[in-house]
């Protein structure tokens, strides 16, 4: 009998002291979770320091953006060990369409442009001295893979058109329709592109509209300015077009970002905000939108400058920052890019342009117009030589034109996923 309860009393012992071990694996395991939650909040709210800097005042736009006025010397770009003691260039000492140069000035009536804006505007006007930014929510940086890969593109994203390396082109699961010269020596380049809002499949797919202002072979060490629209929504959480700059100078590795979010470019304009929403958009068979958007280099500092529409010189990338640009771009290209993530093994329905191929023409069909090129005597000049690039021709394409009023232009884009592209 005593020896019964013994084991009993045993076993009990040995259930109890499993049971606690159990609970105590337990403890440590979520303890250990809940240690890697904090430490990766901490690391998420450090980043958000890093990015959103004081604001003089703060803009509720009506997509749910908040816009700060950051005062102008407190710009991320002066994060930058090599920025430290810059002086703000407050402008450009060239402009390729003389808009500096007072003796020409008289020549070129300065067309007030379109009504095309950044949807925030309703809401309030950013003060004098200060430099609009949207700001990064917690969200924001949750939804990319990690604190280091947010506002960043992935490796080779560069549509290759020449000696395109098929696989490699294929395999990224990028997808481009672009006009392109090479050849040369450039110093800028223009474009006036067609706005529209794109659909895309997945959140982690996007859809933009851009030039590449590019330098260097297609190796580690590419050099790429990069501006246009682009929705996204794993960037920003949404589906509106928003207004964008990208850089890199070895290509998307350890250097560069989306606008604002790192620091190399140095935003010198208080009306306009990098990633905010445009408004309005094209509609089918309606009223259509575009954009004009200029980078080019001054000849005296070397910084490539960016303007937005004709109205808006909205900042410059400091010569240092790159290699290869430092002294001139080797190819230029404009058009679109979507990512195919191949959902459920077939290819994206991820629109690019309008989401119609380029036969559909105006109204219909997107367009970049009056594409042209600066040269080595900083003028702007009709691109020469113009090719084209798309790796699937029955998902997305391209065909270009040319006329007295549009200059070099081109219909790009389609529907992704169709029967022609399974
Ligand atoms: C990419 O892959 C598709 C489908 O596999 C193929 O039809 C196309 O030719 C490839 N593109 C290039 C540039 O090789
Ligand atoms: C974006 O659009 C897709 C469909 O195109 C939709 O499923 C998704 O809910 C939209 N996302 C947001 C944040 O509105």
């Amino acid at each position: 009998m005593g020896g019964e309860a013994y084991v009993s009393r045993a076993r009990w012992t040995w259930k109890a002291l499993i049971l606690a071990l159990c609970l105590w694996g337990f403890n440590s395991v979520s303890s250990a979770a809940r240690l890697s939650a904090s430490r990766q909040k901490l690391e998420v709210q450090k980043h958000l320091n890093r990015l959103n800097k004081p604001a003089v005042k703060s803009i509720k736009s009506p997509d749910g953006d908040v816009i700060d006025c950051i005062h102008i010397s407190h710009q991320p770009a002066f994060d930058h060990p090599y920025l430290k003691d810059h002086k703000i260039q407050m402008r450009p000492t060239y402009h390729p369409e003389g808009l500096f140069d007072e003796n020409k000035v008289s020549e070129k009536p300065k067309e007030r442009s379109n009504p095309i804006t950044q949807l925030w505007h309703v809401n309030g006007k950013c003060p004098e001295d200060t430099i609009p930014v949207r700001r990064t929510k917690e969200d924001d940086v949750l939804r990319a893979s990690s604190v280091k890969r947010y506002g960043r593109k992935k490796h080779r994203t560069i549509p290759k058109p020449r000696s395109a390396d098929p696989d490699l082109v294929n395999e990224s699961g990028h997808q481009h329709a672009i006009a392109y010269v090479e050849g040369d020596k450039y110093y800028g380049a223009r474009a006036t592109i067609n706005v529209w809002e794109p659909k895309i499949q997945q959140p982690n797919e996007f859809s933009l509209s851009q030039l590449w202002i590019l330098g260097g072979s297609f190796g580690e060490d590419l050099n790429s300015i990069e501006a246009g629209w682009q929705v996204s929504p794993d960037l920003y959480g949404d589906n509106n077009t928003r207004l964008f700059t990208y850089w890199t100078s070895d290509a998307y590795q350890a250097t560069g970002c989306y606008n604002l979010l790192c620091s190399g470019f140095i935003q010198i304009n208080s009306e306009i905000a990098m990633g905010a929403s445009i408004s309005p958009v094209s509609a089918f068979r309606s009223s259509q939108y575009d954009i004009s958007i200029l980078v080019w280099k001054d000849p005296k500092e070397g910084h490539w400058w960016m303007q937005f529409g004709n109205d808006y010189v909205l900042g410059y990338w400091p010569s240092f920052l790159f290699s290869y640009l430092a002294e001139s771009a080797s190819m230029i290209e404009w058009g679109g890019e979507v990512v195919n993530s191949e959902p459920d093994s077939q290819h994206t329905s991820t629109q690019m342009g309008s989401g119609r191929f380029p036969e559909e023409g105006f109204g219909k069909a997107s367009y970049f117009r009056n594409i042209q090129v600066v040269d080595d005597s900083n003028n702007l000049k009709a691109p020469k030589g113009i090719g084209t690039f798309t790796e699937q021709s029955n998902c997305y394409d391209v065909q270009t034109g040319s006329n007295g009023d549009w200059g070099h232009y081109f219909y790009f884009g389609g529907p992704g996923r169709n029967p022609n592209c399974p």
